[in-house]
């Protein structure tokens, strides 16, 4: 007989920037004898053991796990303990394989930060198969990306049933306002995808593919609009400018719509952009934004200009927003949803606190513990999935009770 896992969730990496956040979300959500059990691993004892003494004399008895992400004799041991691992140990690109394949041969949930789509696909290449035979459900992106465009998504495709017995046929998604800042992480994610691009063109062209993310035999044909530049958008009356993470976001979204057996239509469409105002200053900013992301994107590519990135301009390891941005940090999307015969929907889904990082660790703690404890292993079998293909409506619920996620129709 197998044995019960020790805790529900173990945060992997919980002395990363995320991490910590994670930690002391879970730590004030849960404490030690709560309805979850959890603990905290990585690399370094030490720096593990400063971060629980930082939760105060309570914390003492929250489990320390060691375990390092090159070393897949730690890994398996770790995945033996949990029910789900919970990784921050990123750019996963570069330390994230041997975990995701210890969980998928150790049947152990698993969830991440990954906005590397990249990444994800060779995952899925490698490892759908060995975790649909083990019975592990690998979600990747359930921060800012992805969980707030794949779940908002879902959301309005469940209302487009409700009220016309047919999906939307194409959804568009807007930023309509934000606040917050990046980490270094984040930023090491981002130049090293950029670095495997430039050496790579086989890879640049799979970048470019929306559906890089589905199954090689999902037959979608739609053609996707994909904004590189600033535009009048007619439907919201403003202008809008390209959103930097919608290269993760609609690949996540058209990996739900396959995996969910193409419940959104073979035809449908996705797209994300930021909202920038009306007239000559909505249009200006429109124009700065899609210049700026242009110049950061050319520079990331190109080696000296992307060394000199790393050197002198980004946050380094473990550096990240100020607790004032964190705090004062939110956001607000806009998703509008068109049916095939001109019906429409709106949804509005707001967050608060910063979006990739205080908002990010309750919304990835709320997907770790829906992993743990609500999702069936019957409703859900194993494989490399997505936030929409496998919390439904158990997640809605949590974000909007514990994570002050809404999502409101319109
Ligand atoms: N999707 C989203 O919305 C979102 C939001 C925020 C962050 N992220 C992603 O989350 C990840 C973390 O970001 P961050 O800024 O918090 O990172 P960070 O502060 O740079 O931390 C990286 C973490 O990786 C750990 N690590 C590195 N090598 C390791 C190894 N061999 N074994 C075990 N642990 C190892 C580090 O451990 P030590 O502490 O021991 O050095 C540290 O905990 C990044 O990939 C970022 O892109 C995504």
């Amino acid at each position: 007989m197998i044995a019960k896992p020790r805790y529900d969730v173990i945060v992997f990496g919980a002395t990363s920037f995320v991490g910590k956040l994670i930690t002391d979300y879970l730590w004030r959500q849960y404490g030690i004898d709560g309805a979850l059990s959890w603990g905290i691993a990585g690399r370094s004892e030490e720096r593990l053991q400063e971060l629980r003494d930082g939760l105060g004399d309570k914390a003492a008895a929250l489990p320390i796990i060691v375990a390092s992400a090159d070393d897949e004799e730690d890994l398996r041991a770790m995945c033996e303990q949990a029910r789900v691992i919970l990784s921050t140990v990123g750019p996963y690109a570069l330390y994230g394989e041997l975990l995701v394949k210890a969980c998928a041969e150790t049947g152990t949930d698993y969830c991440d930060l990954c906005g590397e789509p990249q990444w994800i696909a060779r995952m899925a290449e490698r490892y759908h198969t060995i975790a649909g035979a083990s019975g592990a459900r690998i979600v990747h992106s359930c921060g800012f990306d992805s969980i707030p465009s794949d779940m908002g998504v879902w959301y309005l495709q469940q209302e487009a049933q409700k009220a016309w017995g047919k999906p939307c046929q194409h959804i568009q998604m807007r930023v309509v306002d934000s606040k917050g800042g990046v980490s270094g992480g984040t930023v090491a994610s981002m130049l090293n995808m950029a670095k495997e691009a430039s050496k790579d063109a086989t890879l640049r062209k799979k970048l470019a593919d929306p559906y890089l993310l589905c199954p090689p035999d999902h037959g979608f044909r739609a053609r996707q609009m994909e904004q590189k530049i600033a535009r009048y958008d007619r439907d919201f009356k403003q202008w809008s400018a390209p959103f930097v993470m919608a290269a993760i976001n609609t690949r996540i979204v058209h990996r739900s719509n396959a995996l969910l057996n193409h419940s959104y239509g073979e035809d449908f469409r996705y797209d994300e952009a930021m909202l920038t105002g009306t007239g000559i200053k909505g249009s200006a900013m429109a124009g700065a934004i899609a210049s700026a992301t242009g110049a950061m994107l050319l520079g990331a590519g190109l080696g000296p200009l992307r060394s000199a990135l790393e050197r002198y301009v980004v946050p380094k390891p473990g550096e990240g927003p100020s607790p004032k941005l964190q705090r004062e940090g939110f956001f607000v999307l806009q998703f509008l949803g068109h049916g095939s015969g001109g019906e429409k929907l709106r949804l509005r889904v707001t967050g608060d606190g910063d979006p990739g990082y205080a908002s990010t660790a309750k919304m990835i703690s709320q997907a770790a513990a829906c992993l743990a404890q609500d999702v069936s292993h019957k409703a859900v079998t194993g494989g490399i999935l997505t936030p929409a293909a496998t919390f439904g409506d158990d997640l809605i619920q949590r974000l909007q009770q514990h994570a002050d996620v809404e999502f409101e129709l319109q």
